[in-house]
């Protein structure tokens, strides 16, 4: 089996982590590049975050390259109140055994998209989308090297998380999620009205925290902490685990289902600022929305995943 070459563009954020340890535990899937994007925390938090996570998971050899630190457009927005000061709060992750890449992420999407041949690479963002669109403003013939995007992002038939309309990775750079909408690349969404029915309830972290095993431990960690602000402002048996969605995606589709259609998001009216919609008249690109997944077998995968490490 020839393993799906994979960038993983990230701001973690709890639940990014674990969808990274479930990556790198992956032989279906050849991680060829962690990017960073400001996000949940900011610059540098994110980059030192992906280091300790490649270094919890024994995954050095996979390299980590410093991206965008604010929005194209906007000022950066951040979610320490989800995720914490550090963005990973909840567990002690590791000193990083390696440093970034010197070379900027953007630079590393363009050249491993240029560079995929007859191995178009998987994009899977799991934050704003920043990185993507500089990468497809700079050098838009990346778009022959990338066989779909896979984003956890947006909200369609669901409420924001961030504001009543917009999902948070929508809502920080709506302008970068412009630029990937509407370049007519492959696109396969995970938004909130998905990853809402993807619950890590008491039995999942009690299962993962019952694995005696250093990333299961601090997956578990991070998830006690994560869950308590979306228990607290929605009143669910426990927290979505938004970003798994998409390498869960990627290892079982059959998971998800879902439609496809023609999007857009608002860019411009601050009243509504990342709303994601579907539109026959306004949509600007077409994507495959997920809004639904078979959330037991989702979190076995997981915590399989996870707890192989
Ligand atoms: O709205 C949830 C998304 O925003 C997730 O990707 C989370 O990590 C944050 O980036
Ligand atoms: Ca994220």
């Amino acid at each position: 089996m020839t393993a799906r070459p994979i960038i993983i563009d990230t701001d973690p954020g709890q639940d990014d982590a674990i969808a990274i340890l479930m990556a790198l535990a992956s032989p279906e899937l050849d991680v060829r590049a962690i990017t960073t994007v400001a996000g949940n925390v900011p610059q540098p938090r994110v980059t030192d975050n992906s280091l300790s996570l490649v270094t919890l998971a024994e995954r050095e050899d996979v390299p980590v390259y410093r991206g965008c630190s604010r929005p194209l457009v906007r000022k950066l927005y951040t979610a320490e109140y989800v995720h914490g000061p550090t963005g990973v709060d909840g567990a002690d992750l590791p000193t990083p055994t390696v440093e970034a890449h010197p070379m900027h992420g953007v630079d590393a999407i363009i050249e491993a998209c240029l560079d995929a041949g007859d191995e178009p690479i998987t994009v899977c963002p799991l934050g704003p989308l920043t990185n993507i669109g500089m990468a497809i403003a700079k050098e838009p013939s990346i778009l022959d090297g990338i066989r779909e995007i896979v984003w956890m992002g947006g909200a369609f038939d669901e409420a924001g998380n961030t504001t009543p309309l917009a999902e948070f990775n929508a809502y920080v750079d709506p302008h970068a999620a412009h630029i990937v909408f509407s370049s007519g690349v492959p696109l396969t969404i995970m938004p909130l009205d998905v990853t809402h029915k993807a619950l890590m309830v008491e039995r999942h972290v009690e299962h993962l925290a019952s694995i005696d095993r250093p990333a299961a431990q601090a997956a578990a960690g991070m998830v006690r902490f994560y869950e308590r602000y979306d228990i607290d402002k929605y009143g669910i048996p426990g927290a979505p685990l938004h970003d798994p969605c998409v390498i869960a995606f990627l290892l079982e589709p059959s998971l998800f289902s879902g439609e496809t259609g023609p999007i857009a998001i608002d860019h411009w009216n601050e009243a509504t600022i990342g709303n994601t919609y579907r539109s026959e008249e306004e949509g600007v690109g077409r994507a495959t929305v997920m809004s639904s997944v078979d959330a037991d077998a989702f979190f076995d995968l997981v915590i399989e995943r996870v707890g192989s490490l």
